[in-house]
């Protein structure tokens, strides 16, 4: 007996760049790939300049000026967005596509983050499916293990380094002992970080994705106007080099807390100790905690960026496509999702370290922990150490579990005193 013929899937790649050069190099190293007995081929290709080199040979690709003639044509059944930005012709193409009913994959974190409830809903509406698994920490298959490896619980938080780009430059400050723009000058020379890093160093690209998880973790829309964002661009050698001291590693930890109060979405660089995995996740990993109420935790660990992980992801998702499995965008139909109520950042409650450089004379010590008494911050660890070129000393403490606005306060009044001499610092010891 033969079934029906295993149909050919013709798609759509708009976006030749790093991850649509890695799809198409993955594709043709792939003939095998068949999920559900079907096939791929390639209807038509877009990207800004058909005559720029490129590392595969594009000549015999119907070839679309246009990403929205693209996500259109009747000679594609499913469109990939690999263009990258929020707005402009990513959002334009995907919302084509859409609207057109057919499914579209997309590694654009930027645009899921900003625009994913509205998409969610048009996909929904059209019964296309709407896959983004290459959006958040590339290779390492992190939206599918919210959306559906662990829907089953209720997953309390997730937490983790999103940020290859950043993860790279604090590994390389701490290991070779330069500062931020050093080393952030060598990653662009090197081509691991853009011309233009604000998405990466100012914490943005993280908080995009944080706010993905978020979504698909809680069953809210992304609110990623609510993320409270900090990024690594202010992180001085001293404080690398002191909180090891004291036995962390500073790493930018981006994470989405559920509590009765709504949803508590936040990327600042944080200290893990040395021992966790957060802080042993080198170089350019990535790495995810997901805790579930029944599960426990999950901890995730791989590659969060690159043409061959991400295209892989890329691959996964054509794959749900051509299997037919249906499923919400996020965790629940777009018309039921919660509304995210954000959680004000000041009434947030952790441990923080604190750094303070004062003038080395007597009784400085003594002011600024009667400061923090009386402000109700209570100390857990205290190092005074002192460190050549630092312009005075160091006074480095953690503290217990304290209300952000309480802290604030604190640091405010302890910047008053006569014997402080530079800005304090403070910077959050991750919930982990
Ligand atoms: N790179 C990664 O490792 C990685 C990992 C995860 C997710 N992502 C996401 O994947 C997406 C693509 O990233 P990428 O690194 O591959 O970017 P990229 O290397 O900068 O490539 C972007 C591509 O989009 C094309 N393009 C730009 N404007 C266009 C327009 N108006 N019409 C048609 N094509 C246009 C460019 O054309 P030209 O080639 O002609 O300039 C280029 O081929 C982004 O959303 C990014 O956030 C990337």
């Amino acid at each position: 007996m033969t079934g029906p013929a295993a149909k050919t899937w013709r798609v759509g790649i708009a976006g030749l760049g790093t991850v649509g050069a890695g799809l198409l190099n993955l594709l043709s190293d792939r003939p095998e790939f068949a999920p559900a007995g079907g096939r791929v081929a390639i209807g038509g290709v877009s990207a800004r300049s058909r005559s720029r080199p490129r590392p595969f040979d594009i000549s015999n690709l119907p070839w679309f000026d246009d990403p929205v003639a693209l996500a259109t044509s009747s000679e594609v059944d499913l469109f990939v967005e690999l263009i990258g930005g929020s707005d402009g012709p990513a959002k334009a193409a995907v919302e084509a596509a859409l609207a057109a009913g057919k499914p579209v994959v997309t590694a654009n974190k930027a645009l899921i983050a900003e625009h994913g409830a509205e998409l969610a809903a048009l996909a929904e509406q059209r019964g296309a499916p709407l896959l983004f698994e290459a959006a958040v920490m590339g290779g390492t298959p992190a939206v599918k293990m919210l959306r559906e490896a662990m829907v089953g619980d209720e997953i309390k938080s997730v937490a983790g380094i999103l940020n290859g780009t950043c993860n790279y430059i604090l590994t390389e400050m701490e290991a070779t002992g330069r500062p931020f723009a050093e080393v952030l000058a060598e990653a662009q020379r090197l081509g691991y970080a853009e011309a233009d890093p604000t998405m990466d160093v100012g914490g943005f690209d993280a908080a995009h994705k944080i706010s993905i998880l978020a979504a698909l973790a809680f069953g809210c829309a992304p609110n990623f106007a609510a993320a409270e964002i900090e990024g690594i661009d202010q992180v001085e050698l001293l404080d690398i080099r002191l909180a090891r001291d004291l036995g962390y590693r500073i790493k930018l930890v981006a994470s989405a807390d559920r509590s009765p109060d709504g949803v508590l979405v936040r990327v600042h660089p944080s200290l893990a100790p040395l021992s966790h995995p957060l802080a042993q996740a080198g170089g350019a990993l990535n790495a995810l905690f997901i805790e579930g109420a029944r599960i426990g935790r999950i901890f995730l660990q791989g590659p969060g960026a690159g043409a061959g992980p991400t295209a892989a992801a890329v691959a996964a998702d054509i794959a749900d496509v051509m299997t037919g499995a249906v499923r919400p965008v996020f965790q629940a139909p777009a018309a039921t999702l919660a509304a995210f109520t954000p959680v004000e950042p000041s009434k947030s409650v952790g441990r923080a370290y604190l750094r303070f450089l004062v003038r080395d004379e007597p009784g400085v010590i003594a002011a600024v922990s009667e400061t923090l008494a009386e402000a109700g911050v209570s100390i857990e660890s205290f190092l005074q150490k002192p460190v050549e070129d630092a312009g005075g000393v160091p006074i480095v403490l953690t503290t217990h579990a304290v209300a952000e606005s309480v802290l604030k306060a604190a640091i405010e009044r302890i910047a008053g005193l006569p014997a402080v001499i530079d800005r304090p610092r403070l910077l959050r010891i991750a919930r982990i």
